[in-house]
């Protein structure tokens, strides 16, 4: 389990700068103009803030980015930071101020003088996100990272308004680990017992074996598993924050996706670790939920399936009949997500009866096909929801692009024999996925279909995460509760933003 940098919020305290050890941090808007510490590190260092403030390459720095000064003269420290950023900065410019920290100061120590300035809860953020390593498999860890501190002007209304960012950042932690874990060591079985730890934070967890599946006709979701020794599991994960309806949040969980019997080629098959991706993202949000406290009902479903091929394995040609009643032709067992999400999305709406529905899949290449690395594609049958998501999303920073749905799309899923194949052709794959999802969901229930095949995990650093596992979701999703599903929803404060 990857634990977050320790991050903590005290009181201004110039006096000492010229002996701490470590590294230093401190924030210069575009105007060069010094703040009071800063003023304190000039006279220290004989005006090197000045002279870097002044240089002609300050003005050009993107605002949260910056510039070390080594070892500077005049103080004890390993490396002062200078960081462009305005006094009240935009939500995304106070996450990469505090990404680019993670980046500059890796491990060490590092004491951030803020002072007055605003949204110091998202510097935090930054800095907590960017600084995250998958290092569990590691046997040369390297050294531990250093605690931060963040020198406020009012260190305890910042820490109070910090909690719940962090409590979200914990969770965008929990979902990178799941989707980083190799699949030999993420099991179903383990996933199932990493997510019934969320009992600590108070989650309702209920686990659902194989014989409690085929009593309820979950017999799509079953005939993906039925290849692996791994046994299939339904997990249930309920944060009762209120009394309303649920918001039900459903989660692909393939914890490896070979194909099955229509087997994938074997260059980059590696990569089918995260095929757990949306399930990642649900356990995430759950326990950023938990942690915080959200005054919100959410329910977490997700299908936990490892796709094999073996004796005992799904074929091409087979047809069963999903837990809704509808029966599937099984014409490639590699579009086996949307058979693991039929069943839960239908299991969400006739046991959990939610006031609305997102589902979260690594579902298919064809998504990476329209929209590349950059958006997950985004389905819905409710303008005002999706419009309500793409918003958060965007606020969020999280690439989310709306897609269409239509009848004619619907129609490339008829089969001769059963009521529908699990295939749609290679046109429009990802339209033709979310088509057979619609099929299972009541239409008078709000419902988003999120397709986060080419956002769940990248080959290259982003703002906020190193290469791999994301998170790509949990910030949006958890804003969305805030905003829609809770009871007692959050004033924005400045400090927050
Ligand atoms: N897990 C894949 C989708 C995927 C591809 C996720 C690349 C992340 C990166 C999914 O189960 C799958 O295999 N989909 C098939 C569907 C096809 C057979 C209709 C695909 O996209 O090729
Ligand atoms: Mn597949």
């Amino acid at each position: 389990m990857t634990r977050l940098r320790s991050i903590a919020f005290d009181p201004v305290d110039l006096d000492p700068l010229a002996t701490v050890a470590g590294h230093v941090a401190v924030f210069v808007g575009a105007d060069g103009k010094l703040g009071r510490a800063a003023r304190r590190l000039d006279r220290l260092t004989r005006g090197a803030l000045t002279r870097a403030t002044t240089a002609e390459s300050w003005a050009k720095k993107p605002e949260g980015e910056g510039v070390t000064l080594a070892w500077p003269a005049g103080m004890a420290a390993e490396a002062l930071h200078l960081i462009r950023l305005e006094r009240r900065p935009g939500l995304t410019e106070a996450r990469r101020a505090g990404a680019s920290l993670a980046r500059m100061a890796g491990a060490k120590p590092l004491v951030v003088l803020a002072e007055n300035l605003a949204r110091v809860p998202q510097v935090a953020l930054g800095l907590a996100l960017r600084g995250y390593a998958f290092t569990d498999h590691k046997s040369e860890r390297g050294e531990p990272l250093g605690a931060a501190s963040f020198q406020c002007a009012k260190p305890e209304e910042v820490a109070a308004a910090a909690a719940p960012v962090l409590a979200v950042a914990e969770g965008v932690t929990f979902t990178r680990d799941l989707v980083n874990e190799p699949a030999n060591v993420l099991t179903t079985t383990e996933f199932a017992t990493r997510l019934e730890a969320l009992r600590d934070l108070g989650v309702e967890v209920e686990v659902l074996d194989e014989p409690q599946m085929r009593d309820l006709g979950m017999n799509a979701l079953l005939a993906v598993g039925e290849g692996s020794a791994s046994p299939s599991k339904l997990v249930v994960m309920r944060w009762r924050g209120a009394e309303d309806a649920p918001l039900a949040l459903v989660g692909k969980g393939v914890v490896f996706d070979t194909g099955g019997i229509s087997l994938k080629p074997g260059a980059g098959m590696e990569d089918m670790t995260m095929d757990m991706g949306g399930a990642g993202v649900v356990a995430g949000v759950m326990k950023a939920l938990a942690l915080r406290k959200a005054s919100a009902h959410v329910v977490g479903l997700v299908g936990l399936v490892e796709n094999m091929p073996s004796g005992t394995a799904m074929r091409p040609g087979d047809v069963v009949r999903s837990m809704k009643g509808d029966t599937i032709e099984i014409l490639n067992t590699d579009a086996q997500g949307r058979l693991v999400l039929c069943d839960v999305l239908w299991y969400a709406q006739e046991v959990i009866k939610p006031a609305a529905m997102v589902d979260l899949a690594t579902l298919t290449g064809a998504c990476i096909v329209a929209l590349g690395y950059e958006n997950a594609a985004v389905y819905s049958n409710e303008d005002t929801f999706c419009g309500q998501f793409l918003r958060t999303a965007q606020t969020e920073g999280e690439g989310a692009w709306r897609m269409p749905l239509a009848q004619a799309y619907d129609d490339m899923l008829k089969s001769p024999i059963a009521d529908m194949k699990n295939i749609g052709g290679r046109p429009g794959g990802s339209i033709t996925a979310a088509q057979f999802l619609k099929r299972f969901v009541k239409d008078d229930v709000p419902w988003i279909h999120l397709d986060i095949a080419g956002v769940a995990s990248l080959k290259t650093d982003s703002l906020l995460a190193p290469k791999g596992a994301t998170g790509w979701g949990v910030l949006t999703l958890d804003r969305l509760v805030r905003a829609r599903f809770e009871t007692r929803p959050e004033a924005e404060t400045d400090a927050e933003g």
